[in-house]
This record gives C-alpha cells, sequence and structure tokens, in this order.
C-alpha cells in the first residue's frame, strides 16, 4: 500500500520510506487554505509554503524581500486546512544565515506554527546550519543546484551543473546536506545527468524542479501548474489555464452586474408580505412628521 493511499497525516520519514519503495513523491507549493485544501485533495504528499509567494502573491521581482513574518503567515493558512501532505515552511533570505543561534530559533517560529519541516537553500556552506537545526529536533529539506535566494552572486537564475566541475559542487553540496541530517533535498533547475547522480547516490530523496525525470519526486509552484500565471518557466507544465478561466469569468459577472443579470431571483432574500405592509406604513408615518 502506498504512504498517500494510507490517507494519514504524512511525515519526514515517510520520504524515506517511499524512496526505499521507489514510490515517486509529488509536492506542490501553496499559500492559502484553498490552495492547501485543493492539493491535498488532489492526494499530494507534500506541500510546500515557498518563500517563492514574494514573486506569485506579493509580486516582487525576486524572494529577496520575503520575511520570515510573511511565510509564516501563509504558513498559519495551510495550516488551517488540516492537510495530510507533509508540510514544509521555507526559511527566507537572511532568516539562517548570520548565525546557527538565529536559525534555529526562527525555524522554531515556523514549527510552533504547524509546519512539519523547514527549507532552506545552499549546499555545504550552511551543513553546519542544518546539522544545529536537525540537533534541535527540527526536520530539514536541503536545496541545491540553482538557489534564487542567491542569484545575485550566482550571476543570475542560471542552469546548474552544466560543466562537470560544477555537476560535482551540486553533488558534494548534496551529500554534505543528507550527512548534516537533513532528511531530503530539492534540486532546482541542474541538467538531468547530475540530478540522476544526486539521486543515485544519496540515501535520502531528491525532490527535484527543473532537474528532469531522474528524481525521487517533482516539485512545482502551484501557479504554474493551474495557470494561474500567464508566464511559466520552460521545466514547468499547466495543466490548465486558470488565468483566462478568470478572466472570462469576471469579464461574465461585470457583463451581469452591468446588464441587472445578476443577482437574479434566488440570489437575494424578500421581506415577509406582512412586515412589508408594516414597512410602508412605517415610512408613511415618517413621511408625515
Ligand atoms: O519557494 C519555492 O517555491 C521553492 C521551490 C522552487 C522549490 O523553493
Amino acid at each position: 500500500m502506498s504512504v498517500v493511499s494510507m490517507k494519514g497525516k504524512i511525515l519526514p520519514h515517510h520520504f524515506l520510506k517511499m524512496k526505499k519503495r521507489g514510490e515517486k513523491i509529488v509536492m506542490v507549493t501553496a499559500y492559502t487554505f484553498y490552495q492547501a485544501r485543493v492539493a491535498d485533495d488532489a492526494g499530494v504528499d507534500g506541500i510546500l509554503v515557498g518563500d517563492s509567494l514574494g514573486m506569485v502573491i506579493m509580486g516582487y521581482g525576486s524572494t529577496l524581500p520575503v520575511t520570515l513574518e510573511d511565510v509564516r503567515h501563509h504558513l498559519r493558512a495551510v495550516v488551517n486546512a488540516g492537510v495530510n501532505a507533509l508540510i514544509v515552511a521555507d526559511m527566507p533570505f537572511m532568516t539562517y544565515e548570520v548565525s546557527k543561534a538565529e536559525a534555529v530559533r526562527n525555524a522554531g517560529v515556523l514549527m510552533k506554527e504547524g509546519a512539519d519541516a523547514v527549507k532552506l537553500e545552499g549546499g555545504s556552506e550552511v551543513a553546519d546550519i542544518v546539522e544545529a537545526l536537525v540537533k534541535a529536533g527540527i526536520p530539514v529539506m536541503g536545496h541545491v543546484g540553482l538557489n534564487p535566494q542567491k542569484y545575485l552572486v550566482l550571476g543570475g537564475y542560471k542552469l546548474r551543473g552544466r560543466k562537470a566541475e560544477d555537476g560535482l559542487k551540486v553533488l558534494e553540496d548534496a551529500k554534505s546536506l543528507q550527512d548534516a541530517g537533513a532528511f531530503s533535498v530539492v534540486i532546482e533547475n541542474t541538467v538531468s545527468e547530475v540530478a540522476a547522480e544526486v539521486t543515485g547516490s544519496l540515501s535520502i530523496p531528491t525532490i527535484c524542479i527543473g532537474a528532469g525525470p531522474h528524481c525521487d519526486g517533482q516539485i512545482l509552484v502551484i501557479h504554474d501548474v493551474l495557470g494561474l500565471n500567464p508566464n511559466i518557466p520552460y521545466f514547468a507544465r499547466k495543466y490548465l489555464d486558470a488565468y483566462t478561466l478568470f478572466v472570462e469569468a469576471l469579464k461574465a459577472y461585470a457583463n451581469n452586474v452591468r446588464t441587472s443579470s445578476f443577482p437574479g431571483g434566488d440570489e437575494f432574500k424578500h421581506m415577509q408580505p406582512e412586515e412589508l405592509v408594516r414597512f410602508k406604513k412605517l415610512l408613511n408615518s415618517e413621511g408625515g412628521d
């Protein structure tokens, strides 16, 4: 029986079991109560309250402005949905880099809000932070390959692993996160051969986004899957054109309001006839004063 069909709450150790059984892990981001409900009803294994909210919810040009409070706010909505899926909360830029103590304190805020795990970006340079979090009892998902929080020092949102040396660096980063105690690792925008090598070398599951099919699982941003974004990255797949559907639906609503066909017969309530008589009498007596 698959972990998902057991219909219970999914926890970090279930991800490890799924890798052992060769079951693909399905993750999607969600930032609101109903996005989480929809994802859970679809049977996804994990929901990431990603710092991508900075771009798809707030409209920022990058994830750098996202704060711990932003993630906490959206995490609360996802937790309120009461999902079976594992809830992973992203640690925003500058909430874990300064010191281990600060990282533990900030990750603790997200765990107390109801996250089942946290995710942070980086490889060997954050291994000591991952270790400190795990020691404090906080499950950690790593994130190697492209790290969007570092796009300024990386020279943009570049594909990782094109050169052999860079591929090796991605592999070493992933291994150092596993050694530090991470229970899984995201591989982002990396050539598929490197992602396959990482997946084969690690005992913890790899969850890929833009890193090809040879991974233990996949994650996509919910806006890209549902087409809430008009434009999606090359590695995503749009299963619905929600943007167009939303525009069409709102055009129909606007048209109905403008032509007085909304609200219709059963979309409003009437006063009882005897109350209406009394109402009119009161109006008349008011008018007579
Ligand atoms: O914030 C996010 O959505 C992410 C995914 C791209 C993995 O980190």
